[in-house]
């Protein structure tokens, strides 16, 4: 349609905003959830190489121990700051790499900003195969971090924006899918090289992630971009040719009319009211306006930040970064790897249930669920492990059952929170800040996941000056998690079922608390006068506004 021959009209019915469902819309967003692989597999394989021979002989130069000299074993190991450092550089080059691409994914494209971290992901993973010492690795892994923020930020940013409304819930939970079997793949990689004599143990798992890159690479290259964004810069040409294939629908269709034009209003509305001025006040939109007014900026970055806050803080990282050392600890058990092993395939196995709890039930009921479900687990082991299943009593079926308990914990945490923090930071975020926002919210996750690294050695610790909390640090992470529940209660609003900009409107007209009950009762294009003065897609921002404003001026004529 060069020359833009489409005019597109809106519509005021509420239930036509959105073109139906297609398979290819599908696939298109089960594609982008691949994204999710990368994340999980990162975090996962850097535990099980730090604990091989042939990785710690070359990074402390130590000789194998002889196996039954038990001080030489225990001094086998890389320096804990050495560590700490290697696990915790990969969490700060993703934190700023979120928030890099929130940014990035404003000026050149969602799609742009993804393939770009994949190259970058590329240049650290290419270090990391290449290192021999230290210094190499932690710069390899400082870049590579920065590849995966971008990724893990802007995929959901992505799939939040094509993804159709009835399913958007299922499809980001595809996302946090990826992510445990990326966990899944790498703790499996890892598992098979661990044993070999050569740098192979640790440069394969590394090496096996540019396949990850290259997939992801070609298959957004392939993928259209996110109509969203084209209308945010106001090329609506493209943003309908996008629609149209997102859809998979024709151009020129009611329904690619009614969904554009309702994006457009959207924006313009929100345009008026959150003004783009320079860089730095893109950035403090983020924060503008009160943050006990539920629609305010602020208080929608707030939400956004504290959600991935609190995912964190259940602990769930815990049990994957830690989980082998700590149940070497209970005593009893003989395979801790396995056990390790079992805990990452229940996360696995639990996740596709939230593919239907998530549309079914909405997002704020099963985050109280799962919330509620993981305090009462986490008790119900930290008790067992204060009684029964101390390490001095040896008692195998106490220890059992708290193993039971903690994977009752995993597969709430991989049914509820899991998926839902993700599928609600896409959501939450009006178009003009919704880049920089989920940028935001994931540079969060990626912060508390930092902190949770580093301090949880130091709780479980029996060093001198450690706390040695053993079992009893689950009370501390069943007390968090009812901080968890009782934030989903009061500050997530229900987003199912509503397409982006209708979140917006209900965001406006009622509290977290109410919002499930919150049913649309009109459409942006109507408010902004696109239902009755059609726009050409060719002429964009001047035409919408010239709508726009004889629109207002219509109604001050009435109100007159
Ligand atoms: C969390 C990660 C966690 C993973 C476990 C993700 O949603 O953000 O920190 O390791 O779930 O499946």
């Amino acid at each position: 349609m060069p020359g833009g021959g489409v005019v597109i009209t809106g519509t005021t019915d509420t239930s036509r905003i959105e073109a139906p469902v297609t398979v290819k819309a599908y696939f298109i967003c089960a594609f982008a959830a691949f994204g999710g692989i990368f994340f999980g597999y990162d975090t996962g394989w850097m535990g099980g190489v730090l604990a091989m021979p042939y990785f710690i002989r070359q990074y402390t130069g130590l000789q194998y121990p002889d196996p039954n000299d038990k001080a030489a074993v225990t001094a086998f190991h890389l320096p804990a700051s050495d560590q700490s450092l290697t696990t915790s550089i990969l969490s700060c080059g993703t934190f700023f790499g979120a928030l890099i691409a929130g940014d990035l994914a404003d000026m050149i494209g969602r799609r742009t900003t993804i393939i770009t971290g994949c190259g970058i992901f590329t240049v650290g993973c290419i270090l990391e195969v290449a290192s021999t010492g230290l210094g190499v690795m932690v710069a390899g892994r400082l870049i590579a971090g920065v590849g995966v923020g971008f990724i893990s930020a802007i995929v959901i940013l992505y799939m939040s924006e094509i993804a159709p409304r009835k399913v958007r819930g299922a499809v980001v939970a595809g996302y946090q899918f990826c992510i445990t079997i990326g966990i899944l793949l790498a703790n499996c990689v890892v598992y098979a090289t661990q044993k070999r004599d050569d740098t192979g143990s640790y440069r394969i798992p590394i090496a096996v992630q540019f396949l990850w890159a290259i997939i992801l690479a070609i298959g957004l290259f392939l993928l259209p971009e996110s109509p969203r964004y084209f209308v945010k810069k106001g090329k609506l040409e493209k943003a309908a040719k996008a629609l149209s294939e997102v859809r998979g629908q024709a151009i020129d269709s009611d329904y690619i009319q009614d969904e554009l034009a309702e994006i457009i209003a959207n924006h313009e509305y929100e345009m008026q009211v959150i003004p783009q001025t320079s860089w730095i006040g893109g950035w403090t939109n983020c924060f503008r306006g009160s943050i006990f007014k539920g629609v305010s900026n602020s208080r929608r970055t707030t939400v956004g930040i504290l959600m991935q806050m609190m995912q964190q803080l259940t602990g769930i990282n815990f049990i994957f970064y830690f989980g082998t050392v700590f149940f070497t600890s209970l005593g009893t058990i003989s395979n801790p790897f396995l056990i390790t092993l079992i805990t990452t395939l229940v996360n696995v196995c639990s996740t596709p249930i939230s593919f239907w709890t998530v549309e079914r039930f909405g997002r704020r009921k099963i985050l109280i669920v799962g919330a509620t479900g993981m305090v009462i687990m986490q008790f119900i082991v930290g008790i067992i492990g204060v009684t029964a299943g101390r390490e001095s009593k040896n008692n195998h079926a106490a220890v059992s059952a708290m193993v039971a308990f903690i994977c009752f914990n995993i597969s709430f945490f991989a049914a509820t929170w899991g998926p839902c923090a993700w599928v609600v930071i896409g959501e939450i975020f009006p178009l003009p800040i919704r880049s920089r926002g989920v940028g935001i919210s994931t540079s969060s996750n990626w912060f508390w996941n930092c902190i949770i690294a580093v301090i949880t050695p130091y709780l479980v610790g029996t060093g001198p000056g450690d706390a040695n909390l053993g079992a009893k640090v689950f009370f501390l992470w069943g007390s968090l998690c009812c901080l968890s529940l009782a934030f989903a209660y009061f500050f997530v609003p229900e987003t199912k079922g509503l397409s982006l900009e209708q979140v917006d409107k209900m965001m406006e007209e009622t509290t977290a608390r109410h919002s499930a009950k919150w049913v649309p009762h009109s459409t942006f294009a109507q408010e902004m006068g696109l239902t009755n003065k059609g726009v050409s897609i060719s002429a964009p921002t001047e035409e919408i506004k010239a709508a726009v404003i004889q629109h207002e001026m219509r109604n001050d004529t009435e109100k007159l």
